[in-house]
């Protein structure tokens, strides 16, 4: 399955454009800030529901613009399939109102997700390895939610929890709540926290032996090992950990000081991951060319797990991470796109060529300038 064509209204530096897009490597070029991460983001909005960098449509929609939206008719042997996301901002207080569409069908979250499967890679996320949890509590959103609708549901069920339940916390703290009136929002967090970190632990289990395959196939010596670090406050994760259990065990000793902060401070919202290679944290340890290898390895993972799980290989964004990458790490993400991956389509934005036609078979180019996005004939 690939695009066949994209439709954006207003989104970012985007006013109206319409991209026919071919099977194979689609390669955007275009100086910096003329929209090239937002076609790419455009597309991860429609697979996912919602951008994979901003949480609000306000961020991504156009200033001073009321209307917005992304569209794509998807191309695959069975036939085609029309996806529309569109949002209008309410009058008051700003609010925008999101409308799925599937095949010109109002739908829901659960209709659109894992029909267009994506598979992001952008410089940030060699802070995968590096970085912070954040990103990569990210990464498994993003996987997740569109490998299952049921973990989406229940990662927006379990905000909701914790909202609720950090409303109740100040509450409690300003004197016009009790503990009891927590009762029903802690059994939520535990309930969908349980969800969520049991697919997390099932992912990163499965996504490891991947990883360390395609790590090794990158001449990386050292074992690799992703190992699941639940946010249990500190206890200790145990083999087909029982969560809500723990995840219970983890609050109760936690209430005074959440009551003090006004925070629920255990649950997936606070989990982590670790990359180790060679038995070391790579966070540490690694070199440079190592995490590279590893975040590659990571993409890798994704990719192969969206064909096992959906059936059929993810469309590729790579935003820039070529010029990102060595020698070594780049020639070997064109290997795997050209053979290893059997990715039907890929989307690779950059600022110049740089040689780049000439490593790997370009279907089409698209020049991308100032929201304005051309076939090269
Ligand atoms: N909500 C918005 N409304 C209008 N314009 C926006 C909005 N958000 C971002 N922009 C503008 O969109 C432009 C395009 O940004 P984008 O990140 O897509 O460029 P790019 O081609 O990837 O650039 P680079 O090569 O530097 O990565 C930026 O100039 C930014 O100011
Ligand atoms: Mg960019």
């Amino acid at each position: 399955m690939y695009i066949s064509q994209l439709r954006l209204l207003n989104f970012r530096i985007y006013r109206e454009a319409e991209v026919d897009l071919l099977p194979g490597v689609n390669l955007v070029l275009g100086a910096n800030g003329g929209g090239k991460t937002s076609l790419l983001e455009a597309i991860a909005t429609l697979a996912l529901t919602r951008s994979p960098r901003s949480a609000s449509i306000a961020d991504f929609a156009t200033w001073e613009h009321s209307e917005m939206g992304v569209s794509a008719t998807l191309s695959a042997g069975s036939g085609k399939v029309n996806l529309e996301f569109r949002a209008s901002r309410q009058t008051e207080a700003g609010r925008w109102a999101r409308r799925l569409r599937r095949e010109g069908q109002p739908a829901g979250s659960r209709q659109m997700l894992g029909t267009l499967g994506v598979v992001l890679f952008w410089p940030e996320d060699l802070l995968l390895i590096k970085g912070g949890p954040e990103p990569r509590r990210r990464m498994l959103d993003v996987v997740l939610s569109q490998l299952s609708p049921a973990y989406a549901e229940s990662a927006v069920r379990y905000r909701r929890a914790v909202d609720h339940r950090n409303a109740v916390l100040r509450a409690i703290r300003e004197g016009a709540a009790r503990s009891a009136d927590l009762v029903p929002w802690s059994e939520a967090l535990a309930t969908h926290g349980t969800e969520i970190m049991a697919a997390r632990r099932g992912y990163l289990q499965q996504a490891g032996e991947v990883a360390a395959e395609a790590a090794a196939g990158m001449g990386e010596r050292g074992d690799v090992q992703l190992v699941y670090r639940p946010g249990l406050g500190g206890l200790r994760d145990q083999p087909e950990g029982d969560y809500a259990r723990l995840l219970h065990a983890a609050m109760a000793p936690r209430l005074a000081e959440e009551i003090a902060r006004a925070q629920s401070l255990v649950g997936p919202h606070r989990d982590d991951f670790e990359v180790a290679l060679g038995g070391q944290p790579a966070r540490q340890f690694a070199s440079q060319g190592q995490q590279r290898s590893l975040v590659l390895a990571l993409k890798v993972a994704e990719v192969r797990r969206h064909v096992l799980d959906r059936g059929e290989a993810p469309v590729l964004l790579l935003d820039d991470v070529l010029s990102e990458l060595d020698h070594v790490h780049r020639t070997g993400l064109i290997g795997l796109l050209s053979s290893g991956l059997h990715v039907e389509q890929t989307l690779i934005t950059a600022t110049e060529e740089q040689g780049i036609t000439a490593a790997v078979a370009v279907a089409q180019v698209l020049d991308v300038t100032q929201g304005q996005a051309r076939v090269r004939p």
